[in-house]
């Protein structure tokens, strides 16, 4: 059972241009704290991906039409709402993704800033006045919505990847529709309830509920209405997706797979490390693209690094999000804490050593404990895949060209994070380092100001800040001639 101040924000079907569109058939929502049901949610297809791009395209004009200031009090009322149903949403999160109340209330007002930010960045989509080389031509240049966008969002934050992509579309002038992960559909719902609540307009916002991606994905990469297609999650998915973008020349946003080397030097403030891990590895159970995957620790500090991590990571206390005290939840299926357990013995199997945790949890269900692992080497499975769980691999470096060559020796480059005090050093790593987002003596780095985004396989563009609003505009160019008298 999910208890909420206001038990309209728990729905159950498919938002299409403005009505709830319930289906025969339906899917559980399960808590993966306790495999409870919580919810069964219409199960929507290609059908339901069809009309809403039907509705997003028909609602684009009157939309488009706003003046930005118009589009901003409807956004600011949309970020009002969410603040003020805050514990309400946070429940609903806990309750469908498993991480515990502070954490998912603090996701609902980071997902509300993106929101907050853009319904004011959309009043400044400046164009330009170019001299010409003529003297009788002048070239100006508009910028305009893009048109229809869809995403696919993941269930490691259910909201606020959908504000971070949702707020600059609307505010740009472009309609939005979102099919988000089938096991966290209910924050998606929900902020549909309070769209319409803030007087968003049938057709802006919608979303497609359901089990069937392929179909679901199909049609919102394939349909020549839409312009412009986002996407958060893996990279073998991200790669695929973007084939099927292909066929109609897509503008795409990719937001992939990461693999953070988490660095420690041996002129860092340790204890600072110690907490900025904490945050970076452990955040959500250790289910983010950009958690710490692999800690890269000079040697002269490696054993005293590990045991300060260890007496740190010994206060985390597992269990359902909802009890008092909790500060780690499980992860989000027993699939997924498998998988985490395959790649701890398989590194064991190669001679890691767990230092601490390093099994399933004995609150059994999708809970793992917190783990350190040490003997790790940069060549093991561990330090090559995206863990997607709390644990923690310890690699010793000894020089920093060594580190600069490890800590790039893989597909991805989303985040990356060092600690040091040395100022040369400090410029010499972040710009060595081919990641799209660095962490400089600092564990949580996204904000709603900055630009998030990773290079190589981790994905194209940028949510968040005033470059993310670009890649919903399209540019265009007028050529203003016979201008002599
Ligand atoms: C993600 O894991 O995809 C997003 C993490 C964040 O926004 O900090």
């Amino acid at each position: 059972m999910i208890r909420l101040n206001e038990p309209a924000l728990l729905a159950n079907h498919s938002y299409i241009n403005g009505a709830w569109v319930k289906k025969d058939t339906t899917f559980d929502v399960t808590n993966p704290a306790s495999g409870v049901v919580l919810a069964q949610v219409s199960n929507g297809d290609g059908q339901d991906a069809e009309a809403a791009v039907a509705a997003a395209k028909a609602a684009l004009p009157a939309w488009a039409a706003k003046s930005a200031n118009e589009r901003a009090a409807i956004l600011r009322k949309w970020f009002n709402l969410m603040m003020e149903h805050q514990h309400d949403l946070g429940v609903i999160m806990t309750a469908e993704q498993g991480k515990p109340l502070a954490e998912s209330k603090g996701e609902i007002a980071y997902g509300a800033a993106f929101v907050d930010w853009y319904a004011e960045e959309g009043k400044r989509i400046y164009g330009d006045t170019i001299p010409g080389p003529a003297s009788d031509k002048r070239i100006i240049v508009l910028k305009q919505p893009i048109g229809v966008v869809a995403a696919i969002t993941p269930w490691n934050f259910p909201s606020s990847m959908i504000t971070r992509k949702a707020a600059p579309a609307l505010a740009a002038g472009c309609t939005f529709i979102i099919k988000p992960a089938s096991e966290t559909p209910l924050s998606a719902l929900a902020l549909a309830q309070l769209a319409e609540m803030a007087g968003i307009p049938k057709g802006v916002f919608n979303v497609v509920t359901g089990t069937n991606s392929r179909a679901i994905g199909e049609v919102l990469t394939t349909s020549p209405d839409v312009a412009k297609f986002s996407f958060t999650g893996s990279t073998p998915v991200g790669r695929k997706l973007y084939e099927q973008c292909a066929g109609t020349i897509k503008k795409v946003s990719l937001e992939l797979g990461g693999n953070a080397p988490f660095i420690v030097f041996d002129d860092a403030d340790l204890d600072a490390a110690v907490q900025g891990a904490l945050a970076s590895k452990y955040r959500n159970a250790g289910q983010t693209c950009v958690c710490a995957n692999r800690f890269l620790v000079q040697r002269s500090v490696y054993d005293t690094f590990a045991e300060k991590l260890e007496a740190a990571v010994a206060e985390f206390q597992l269990g359902d999000g909802m009890d008092e005290g909790v500060t780690m939840g499980p992860l989000i299926t027993k699939k997924a804490m498998d998988d985490v357990h395959a790649l701890v013995e398989q590194s064991v199997a190669q001679g890691a050593q767990v230092v601490v945790g390093g099994q399933p949890h004995a609150l059994g269900g999708n809970y793992y404990q917190p783990t350190i692992m040490k003997n790790v080497s940069n060549s093991m499975a561990i330090a090559a895949n995206e863990i997607f769980g709390p644990v923690a691999p310890l690699i010793p470096f000894d020089t920093e060209e060594e580190l600069i060559a490890m800590a790039n020796d893989t597909e991805y480059g989303l985040a990356a994070y060092f600690y040091s005090r040395d100022i040369g050093r400090i410029w010499r790593v972040a710009e060595g380092l081919e990641y799209g987002m660095v962490g400089i003596n600092e564990g949580i780095i996204s904000n709603a100001a900055a630009p998030f985004g990773g290079v190589k396989s981790s994905g194209l563009g940028r949510e968040g800040s005033k470059y993310g609003i670009e890649d919903f505009l399209e540019i265009k160019y007028l050529c203003l001639g016979g201008l002599n008298k």
